[in-house]
């Protein structure tokens, strides 16, 4: 039987992904308006992967017997008006979704849920490859010359070639 602290958290984790998911659908949103097509088709990748790291705690969950309760999914926080803005505060989720995990790991293993432990590891590498994705994007802009035309345009380019693939776990 699972702990009840350890489930409930899994639960919350379903919704914190989905409104990942719909924070960045709401940068792709900001990006497309402002025509830098590249970085919507980035943040609708990152969107993406959001669903499906939702589904990799609600397949868990009913994997393991427990309910899946599902929630209101908040509103979005609008995109801020700058677009390096935008950037640092994907950054700043990423880093508040990588707390979640790694207290969602203390509980389980406070609990001494080895199981859930281990299914989390995957998450706790790729919260570190998904703070380090956001941290290069930044730098990558500061290099291109922040927000100025010439260089948005550039980077915009590079990142219209990312491709979306699911999950390997
Ligand atoms: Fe699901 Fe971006 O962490």
């Amino acid at each position: 039987m699972m702990n009840a602290n350890v489930a409930k958290l899994l639960n919350e984790q379903i919704n914190k992904e989905l409104y990942s998911a719909y924070l960045y659908l709401e940068f792709a949103n900001h990006f497309d308006r402002a025509g830098l097509d590249g970085f919507a088709n980035w943040y609708k990748i990152q969107a993406r992967e959001e669903q499906d790291h939702a589904m990799l705690f609600y397949q868990y969950l009913q994997d393991n017997g427990q309910p899946v309760t599902l929630e209101a999914i908040e509103k979005p926080a609008a995109a801020p008006d700058c677009h390096r803005k935008v950037l640092l505060a994907a950054l700043k989720h990423e880093e508040l979704v990588t707390s979640l995990i790694h207290a969602l790991y203390k509980a389980a293993s406070d609990a001494g849920d080895y199981r859930t432990m281990r299914f989390l590891d995957w998450f706790i590498e790729e919260q570190g490859e998904e703070e380090q994705n956001a941290n290069a994007l930044i730098n990558k802009m500061e290099l291109f010359g922040g927000d100025a035309k010439g260089g948005l345009y550039l980077l915009n380019q590079e990142l219209a070639g990312r491709s979306y693939s699911a999950p390997s776990r």
